[in-house]
């Protein structure tokens, strides 16, 4: 059953824990993590995010309508969430198909514009029912190095949230979470992460709506549970189950017999697997 993400976010606030946000990008995923929530009986977010179609891997337009399908065939309560959009064209895409969560993401943009265009994204996606999260504090990734080749980027602390921007930000644009930079990036990481947990509790303390963590994968599990601790309650994870996966299609034998389904699957079971030690471990207890 599809429901908003403000809903889980109560369940999560009532019982001190995070639900876990899933980026997918193919039905391997969908079902892996929608299994994984069942086995154990936890409510889940199902995220797309845009970058994934620029990338090329998947569109919106194929997977988003298999998202809530299966979101809504789901005996748990499932949110289906957009990702990281940049995009308001975009943004609408989705919640005309049903998503019952967007991302906006103006925190490459220059304050005043960000907390303009998040302003028009809230009207948007509270006129549909659906619960928006906004972004200041910008979080680092990925990025490609003159040959080409990619490479890990440590976070800048300079980009870190800052609690009365934020808090401001939060009262204008009227958003209902926001994701927070306070140490962890997106992808693989180049060393240990150092997570600024003061911060995290001042941003608790000072924003009035729920903190979002991204940059799940690579957290250590007492870090996780930290920062739940400190108010986060959506945990955003997602390469280090797409690893999982990746690992386990490469390391199938290849008798000469393989089919494409035998690989999907051994991925899908490697990434459920993953997805699940996340969901117990986002639980708190
Ligand atoms: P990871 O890929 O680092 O787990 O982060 C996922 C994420 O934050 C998506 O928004």
């Amino acid at each position: 059953m599809i429901v908003t993400l403000d809903r889980l976010l109560d369940i999560a606030n009532a019982e001190n824990k995070a639900i876990g946000s899933f980026n997918v990008t193919g039905l391997e995923q969908i079902r892996a993590c929608l299994e994984a929530a069942e086995e154990e009986n936890e409510p889940i977010i199902l995220a797309f995010a845009q970058v994934h179609e620029e990338e090329g891997t998947i569109d919106l337009d194929t997977l988003g309508p298999i998202m809530v399908l299966m979101a809504d065939l789901s005996p748990l309560p499932i949110c289906v969430h957009l990702d990281h959009c940049v995009d308001m064209g975009y943004l609408k895409k989705a919640l005309d198909m049903g998503f019952s969560s967007v991302m906006f993401d103006g925190s490459a943009l220059p304050l005043e514009e960000n907390v303009a265009y998040t302003k028009m994204a809230v009207e948007l996606a509270h006129s549909y029912g659906a619960t928006i999260e906004g972004e200041i504090g910008v979080m680092s990734g990925h990025t490609l190095n003159n040959d080409g080749v990619v490479e890990d980027r440590e976070q800048d602390e300079n980009m870190y949230t800052d609690p009365v921007v934020a808090r401001d930000f939060v009262r204008e644009t009227g958003i209902d979470c926001l994701a927070c930079s306070f140490g962890t990036v997106h992808g693989l990481y180049a060393t240990e992460p150092k997570l600024n947990f003061e911060l995290l509790a001042k941003l608790n303390e000072t924003l009035g709506v729920p903190v979002v963590m991204h940059g799940g994968s690579g957290v250590s599990e007492e870090d996780f549970h930290k920062c739940i601790d400190n108010g986060v309650r959506k945990i955003n994870y997602y390469t280090y189950m797409a690893k999982a996966g990746a690992e386990a299609a490469t390391s199938y034998k290849n008798d000469g017999k393989v089919l494409f389904q035998d690989v999907a699957y051994a991925a899908q079971l490697a990434m459920k697997a993953d997805a699940k030690q996340a969901i117990k471990i986002f639980k708190n207890k």
